[in-house]
C-alpha cells in the first residue's frame, strides 16, 4: 500500500521555547504564513492522500476544534481527542489508537505538530512498504545536530541505534536527526503502554530497537525546518511566504511579501522577505519590514524598522522603533525610538515606554 489513509498529529505540546507566543495559543495554531501552522501540515497530508486525521491535543485543546471543525473544508475527517494529563509524544499516540479504522498491518502517519517539511510523504510510506519495516521514521541531515536525536542507519537505511542529544564532538556519529514524522505498523501502536506518559523518542524506539524491531530511516534532502524556537518559526514563516517551503495552504501567491485582505500598509512601507501582514494589521509610513510576521491586529507605526521578528496580535511598535530578531507578545505595546535585538522577547501586554531600550548609543 502506497498511502496511508490516517494520521495522528500530536499538538498537545505547551511549546515552552516559543513563549510567550504560545501564552495564549497552543503552538500549532501560530499563524505561520497567515494561517494557522497546522492548516499547512493538514493540507499536506491531505494532498497525500490521508482522509482521517486524528488530533492528539493537550494544552490549550479547546481552541483547535471551533477552528478546524469537522475538517470537510480541507476535505478531510478530523477528530481531537484531549489528554486529561499530558501523555507525552508516545502516549498520546497509544490515547487515539481506538480511533484508527486501520487493519492491523496497514500504515499511520504520525507527524510532531511542530515540523515544517516539504517531505514526499508517499515515498515515505512506499518505502515503508518495499521494507517491510514496523516503523519507518523521516530523518534529516542537519549542519548541528547537537539540538538534536541522532538517528544512525546502516547501508540498507535500517535503523541502529537512538542517541539523545549530543554533548561531545565523539558522540556526533551521523548528521542524520529524528525529523519527526512517521510511518507505524497500526498493531505496532497498540504495543505503547496505555495510561502513562511515555516517549516516543526516549522510550518507544529505543525499546522497539532493543526487542529487535525493524525500524527504517528515510533520508532526504527536502526542506525541513523544526519551529520549535522564535527564530525558527519566524524563518519558517518567511519560506512558506517565499515559496522555499511548499504548502497548498499559503493564502495567497508565494513572493516576496503576504498582506492578508484586511491589512492596512502605507504606500511607502517596504515588505520584504517573506514578511506577512495579519488580518486588520495596520503599517505605517515608511516602515521597513524584512522576513517578519505581524500577527492579527498589530500596528506598527511610521518608520519602525524590522527585521526577523515576530510581532504579536493587537501588538504596537512604536515609531522608528527597532527590531531585529525580536519576539513581541500578543498586545505588548513597544514605545517610539527602541531598540531590541537578538532574541529578546517581550512578554504578552508588557508595555515598554518611548526611549527606554537600546543596543546602541543614541547619538
Ligand atoms: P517545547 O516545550 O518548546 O519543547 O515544545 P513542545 O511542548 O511542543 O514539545 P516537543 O517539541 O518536544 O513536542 C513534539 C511534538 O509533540 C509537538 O508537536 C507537541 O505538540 C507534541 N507533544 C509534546 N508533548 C505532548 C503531550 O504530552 N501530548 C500531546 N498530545 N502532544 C505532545
Amino acid at each position: 500500500m502506497t498511502e496511508a489513509r490516517e494520521a495522528i498529529l500530536l499538538v498537545g505540546g505547551k511549546g515552552t521555547r516559543l513563549r510567550p507566543l504560545t501564552v495564549h495559543t497552543p503552538k500549532p495554531m501560530v499563524p505561520a504564513a497567515g494561517v494557522p501552522f497546522l492548516t499547512h501540515q493538514l493540507a499536506r497530508a491531505r494532498a497525500a492522500g490521508v482522509e482521517h486525521i486524528v488530533l492528539a491535543t493537550s494544552y490549550l485543546a479547546e481552541v483547535f476544534e471551533p477552528y478546524f471543525g469537522d475538517g470537510s473544508s480541507l476535505g478531510l475527517s478530523i477528530e481531537y481527542v484531549t489528554e486529561r494529563e499530558p501523555l507525552g509524544t508516545g502516549g498520546a499516540i497509544r490515547n487515539v489508537a481506538s480511533r484508527l479504522a486501520s487493519g492491523p498491518d496497514e500504515p499511520v502517519l504520525i507527524f510532531n505538530g511542530d515540523i515544517l517539511t516539504g517531505l514526499d510523504i508517499r515515498a515515505l510510506v512506499a518505502s515503508h512498504a518495499t521494507s517491510g519495516a514496523d516503523v519507518s521514521l523521516h530523518l534529516a541531515r542537519v549542519e548541528d545536530p547537537r539540538a538534536f536525536g541522532l538517528v544512525p542507519t546502516d547501508d540498507s537505511g535500517r535503523v541502529t541505534a537512538f542517541l539523545e542529544k549530543p554533548q561531545t564532538p565523539e558522540e556526533i556519529v551521523t548528521d542524520q536527526v529524528n525529523a519527526g514524522a512517521y510511518i507505524f505498523r497500526r498493531s505496532v501502536i497498540d504495543t505503547i503502554p496505555a495510561g502513562r506518559p511515555v516517549s516516543v523518542e526516549r522510550e518507544t524506539f529505543p525499546g522497539l530497537l532493543a526487542s529487535g524491531a525493524h525500524l527504517q530511516g528515510m533520508v532526504d534532502s527536502t526542506y525541513w525546518l523544526d519551529l520549535g524556537t522564535p527564530q525558527a518559526f519566524v524563518r519558517g514563516s518567511a519560506d512558506l511566504v517565499l515559496g522555499r517551503a511548499p504548502s497548498p495552504a499559503v493564502p495567497g501567491r508565494c513572493g516576496d511579501r503576504l498582506v492578508l485582505p484586511t491589512a492596512s500598509v502605507a504606500a511607502d512601507a517596504k515588505l520584504t522577505g517573506g514578511t506577512v501582514i495579519g488580518e486588520g494589521a495596520l503599517i505605517g509610513e515608511g516602515a521597513r519590514i524584512t522576513g517578519s510576521t505581524v500577527l492579527a491586529g498589530a500596528v506598527v507605526e511610521p518608520g519602525a524598522v524590522i527585521s526577523d521578528s515576530l510581532i504579536g496580535a493587537g501588538a504596537r511598535i512604536g515609531s522608528r522603533t527597532v527590531l531585529a530578531g525580536a519576539v513581541i507578545g500578543d498586545g505588548a505595546q513597544v514605545g517610539a525610538d527602541n531598540e531590541l535585538r537578538d532574541g529578546v522577547r517581550v512578554w504578552c501586554g508588557a508595555v515598554l515606554p518611548d526611549a527606554s531600550v537600546r543596543f546602541s548609543s543614541d547619538q
